[in-house]
């Protein structure tokens, strides 16, 4: 009987607190800044791929939660492959020429999504990396996580983020051949396992504009973008490293939400400008900052971090004492609401995830 080349491997969701927006290079995805985010952990909030090369299929193929995609030549998906099979073939085969030869054989990958679909998160970032990692197991490939990052960032920018767990940078780099735009991790889960993520969904409908096309329209137009790589993010990234070295809670909270706000604020910068928060998602950020102000004024710390993605639902960032206040608060302030969050009003409390899982 012929072998099996087989592997699975699960990928989880990050969200930045220092946010990638805008590309130098679109074609190898190259920022125009660097990013820093939190990878979650929450069994319900990740990717999961199966890989598998056989001589006897014809064609790479893909099938995305059991329906089948097609992958374009010279797209993301196909970029991804061929990178993988080529490392296979520098790191594996060229080195022992006993080793079968997989970077010949096609491939077909399966992946899934457990997300609930209320979560209204991107899966672009998990889905790569997950993609990644199971091609990485399958073809046994002795490389780091940042080596991979390097293939999963040109999938999808963020998703090179989620090949590390904890707290993780995407440096930009500056090499035109994209070799030194890589994730590296910051500090480990076990770090700061204080830090937790609720996640409110208020809506799950899809967005209007896409991150890709919406960066680069801001690219294009906005005059506050360029302000924001070349004066702000440079000192962020080193302050937010230095406050979660510190475990310095009020540092990593004021970064994080200034970062979120002038994200939106280039969203709003961009011509025709760009909406992705709604009335729910500004009235969530009221409630933290009266809720933080509070906290301050009788003499405490922030308690809690909102931040938003391209699209309406917030990602909160709390100490774990904190998050089931957090859950009242919202829930006391928005019953009336629930219309508005076409009742698809969740929250999901996720813990930072150790690593990917193979
Ligand atoms: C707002 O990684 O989805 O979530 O590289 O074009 O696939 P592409 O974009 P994507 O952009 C994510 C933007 C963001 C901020 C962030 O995750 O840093």
């Amino acid at each position: 009987m012929s072998p099996i080349y087989q592997a699975t491997a699960s990928a989880p969701v990050n969200i930045a607190c220092i946010k990638y927006w805008g590309k130098r290079d679109t074609k190898l995805i190259l920022p125009t800044n660097s990013s820093l985010s939190v990878t979650l952990d929450q069994d319900h909030l990740r990717s999961t791929t199966t890989s598998r090369a056989d001589p006897s299929f014809e064609k790479d193929r893909l099938w995305l939660n059991g329906k089948e995609e097609e992958i374009k030549d010279g797209g993301r998906m196909s970029t991804c492959i061929k990178e993988m099979k080529r490392l296979r073939k520098q790191e594996v085969e060229d080195k022992n020429p006993a080793e079968p030869k997989l970077s010949s054989f096609s491939v077909h990958i399966s992946s899934f999504n457990n997300f609930p679909t209320a979560a209204g998160l991107a899966s672009s970032a998990s889905g790569f990396a997950a993609l990644v990692s199971s091609l990485a197991q399958l073809y046994q490939l002795p490389v780091s996580p940042s080596t991979l990052s390097l293939i999963a960032r040109q999938g999808s920018g963020s998703a090179c983020r989620s090949l590390y767990g904890g707290f993780v940078a995407w440096e930009m780099g500056s090499a035109v051949d994209g070799s030194d735009s890589l994730a590296i991790e910051v500090a480990p889960q076990s770090h700061w396992p204080d830090i937790h993520a609720l996640i409110c969904v208020v809506s799950d409908d899809k967005k209007g504009t896409s991150s890709t096309s919406g960066m680069q329209r801001t690219v294009e137009t906005s005059p506050l973008l360029q302000h924001r790589i070349n004066h702000v993010v440079p000192q962020r990234m080193k302050d937010i490293s230095t406050a979660i070295l510190a475990r310095d809670f009020d540092s990593f909270a004021r970064l994080t939400m200034a970062d979120s706000n002038q994200f939106h604020a280039v969203a709003l910068d961009t011509e025709p400008p760009i909406f992705y928060m709604n009335d729910v998602s500004r009235s969530i950020i009221s409630l933290i900052v009266e809720y933080n102000r509070l906290s301050l004024a009788a003499g405490g710390g922030y308690k809690a971090a909102y931040t938003y993605d391209a699209g309406p639902n917030a990602v909160i960032y709390a100490p774990k004492e904190n998050i089931k206040e957090i859950i009242q608060l919202i829930v006391s302030y928005f019953p009336q609401q629930k219309d508005s969050f076409k009742d698809n009003f969740n929250l999901f409390s996720a813990d930072v995830t150790s690593q990917a899982k193979l």
